[in-house]
């Protein structure tokens, strides 16, 4: 952005930095996602994250959204590999599930210990360490509820296993391939982390957790592609497929095997309802979605999955302190949540800001908070008040406030973050035994 930019953007003040989310808009086009705007208006009370557009996307989530609405059952799941420290990017996705929870939704979180072993190298104890006293430990300190709260270590969970072994017969090299991009020398356990990740996916949705419901996977976006591989596998492993095709609506057999169960759809649909080898279609009912709760029950009746197409919210990522992105070989470049606060405060102090070189330049120019990594702390993790923020935002831009100022305030409000988050860390380790925690309790 140069000046001139700056100046013609003080009409239109964005505070929740619109202009780095531009970066994000091939996204839309490229890969479908779609944008997290329309069904933001749906919400009472949007995260944070969300009214801030940091979470700028999204897939299939107007499901959960009419759940969270109507009050009726939806979960949340996401996981985490554990082979590193967990830092601030770690900390929004415990955020965006916890919220979930309040909200009313069911909460899975696994602790992808086959991932991790399988691309990283790290050993099985190892993953059980970082698991627990990593993430675990902090996804607690931020307010996980036991109550309708389950977390998993991969490994550890047979329905977990075994499920990675059904996602597998509904995988293929080549659509892999065209995913992640397999070479040759692709390890084939590196893969089966793949599947394992779309088991943690579809396991909300299992008959012994309650059986299929809007399920929501918040993530970075990175992780887009495991998201459209779970959902693909979704559907493969679904018995019917229903879709609209101009003037009626058609029930697919995945496999001419399900005949039998075709035939009990028509019968309980009844009405226009022509009946082919391999499909049925339905004349004189067009809500889509009643015929797809009759077709759901019916093949769960008969032994099927019945999965709803998982969700996605998509948020982006906080740039390194540093300037670049975030690293974990540059450990100033990130605040981990174990990080000693002090320590912490003093990475806050040596961020790269928006700020002018010199103290008149700010004053007469301002300074930019779009390109400030403090004000991203700000904005994402440490200010909850949006006015408050805004005001920040503003006296930036004027020149009122300067970033010595600024970062000072924020590195203590990171330092007493830090401080009561690790207090409450050390009170969850006693409070581990009220948790399902499987691999460790269950
Ligand atoms: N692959 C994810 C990561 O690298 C971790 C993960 C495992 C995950 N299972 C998941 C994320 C299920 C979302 C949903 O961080
Ligand atoms: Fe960043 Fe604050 Fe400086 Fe503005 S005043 S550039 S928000 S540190």
């Amino acid at each position: 952005m140069n000046r001139d930019d700056k100046s013609a953007a003080t009409i239109t003040i964005d505070p929740w930095g619109s202009t780095v989310i531009k970066d994000y808009g091939k996204l839309f086009e490229e890969f479908g996602i779609t944008p997290f705007d329309a069904v933001l208006d749906r919400l009472q009370k949007p995260h944070k994250y969300m009214r801030r557009k940091i979470i700028f996307g999204h897939r299939g989530y107007d499901d959960v959204a009419d759940a969270i609405i109507n009050k009726k059952p939806f979960a949340v799941m996401s996981g985490f590999m554990p082979s590193g420290r967990i830092h601030l990017g770690g900390k929004m996705v415990m955020d965006e599930i916890i919220w979930h929870q309040q909200q009313g939704g069911s909460a899975f979180v696994a602790i992808a210990d086959m991932e991790s072993h399988a691309v990283r190298g790290l050993s099985w104890e190892k993953c059980m360490e970082i698991g627990l006293e990593e993430y675990i430990l902090s996804l607690i300190a931020l307010g996980f509820q036991p109550e309708n709260g389950y977390i998993y270590f991969q490994s550890k969970s047979q329905v977990i296993r075994d499920l990675t072994f059904e996602a597998g017969i509904e995988a293929n090299y080549t659509e892999l391939s065209a995913i992640y991009g397999l070479q040759q020398s692709t390890r084939i356990s590196h893969m089966v982390s793949v599947l394992a990740q779309s088991a943690d996916i579809l396991q909300p949705e299992l008959g012994q957790f309650g059986g299929p419901k809007p399920t929501v996977i918040p993530v970075g976006a990175d992780q887009d592609p495991h998201i459209r591989l779970a959902r693909d596998i979704a559907a493969r492993m679904r018995m019917f497929l229903v879709e609209h095709r101009g003037n009626y609506i058609s029930v697919r057999a995945r496999g001419s095997i399900y005949q039998e169960q075709m035939k009990q759809i028509a019968l309980e649909l009844g009405g226009d309802v022509r009946e082919y080898e391999e499909h049925i279609d339905i004349y004189d009912n067009d809500d889509l979605h009643a015929i797809e709760e009759v077709v759901r029950r019916i093949e769960i009746r008969n032994g099927g999955y019945g999965f709803i197409l998982p969700a996605a919210t998509y948020h982006r990522f906080m740039s390194g302190l540093t300037g670049g992105k975030m690293s974990s070989s540059i450990p100033e470049s990130y605040i981990g949540l174990t990080d000693p606060p002090k320590e912490a405060a003093k990475k806050v102090m040596g961020a790269k800001t928006g700020g002018c070189s010199t103290l008149e330049e700010q004053k007469k120019h301002g300074g930019m908070p779009d390109e400030c990594t403090v004000y991203e702390l700000m904005l994402f993790h440490l200010v909850d008040d949006d006015g408050q923020l805004r005001r920040t935002y503003d006296e930036c831009r004027s020149g009122e406030l300067m970033c010595g100022t600024c970062k000072k305030r924020a590195a203590e409000l990171m330092e007493s973050f830090l401080k009561e988050h690790q207090e409450k860390r050390e009170q969850a380790r006693g409070q581990l035994d009220e948790y399902t925690i499987v691999g460790i309790n269950a």
